[in-house]
């Protein structure tokens, strides 16, 4: 499970650059929305539904969880490293993919090839930054 979430978090993460940036040129460009865009669009926010429901599925069954639960939380709080693992990235993972999923169904009600790059630039870029904020770097690249 943990090698799973942690070779799939590659694609969401290159998705995520590719989406955001795909969506920044098109907005600056003042392009037309076309099917492609939709696909990536699409396509970012699939792989990171499947990323939260891998990740959920393995918090539960993680040493980090486990070990929140042996501590508890205010002692896991003075911990930085077992504060990222088990609270930090979890939920900040959570709320980055909250945002992409606004970031598409904003996208979806705007009419305009301009609005629908914005929805995406923004709430995409929003995510992305708080999945660069909270990827535990140090564990995934050593
Ligand atoms: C966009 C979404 C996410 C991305 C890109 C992501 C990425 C990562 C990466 C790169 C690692 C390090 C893997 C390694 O050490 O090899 C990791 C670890 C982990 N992630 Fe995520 N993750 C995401 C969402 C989530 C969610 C939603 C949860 C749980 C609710 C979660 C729970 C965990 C846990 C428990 C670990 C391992 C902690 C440990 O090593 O004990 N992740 N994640």
């Amino acid at each position: 499970m943990k090698m799973i979430h942690s070779y799939w978090a590659y694609l969401v993460l290159a998705m995520l650059i590719i989406a955001t940036v795909n969506a920044i040129i098109g907005l600056t460009q003042k392009k037309e929305f076309k099917d492609k865009d939709l696909r990536i669009s699409l396509f970012t926010l699939i792989s990171a539904h499947i990323q939260l429901l891998i990740g959920l599925g393995w918090y539960f069954m993680s040493p980090s969880y486990k070990a929140l639960k042996e501590v508890g939380m205010a002692e896991a709080m003075g911990n930085s490293d077992l504060r990222l693992l088990s609270v930090e990235h979890p939920l900040m993972m959570i709320i980055a993919i909250v945002f992409i999923t606004i970031g598409w169904s904003k996208h979806k009600k705007q009419t305009s090839d301009i609005g629908k790059f914005k929805a995406i630039a923004v709430f995409y870029g929003l995510g992305l930054l708080f999945v660069l904020s909270r990827i535990p770097w140090s564990h995934w690249l050593s």
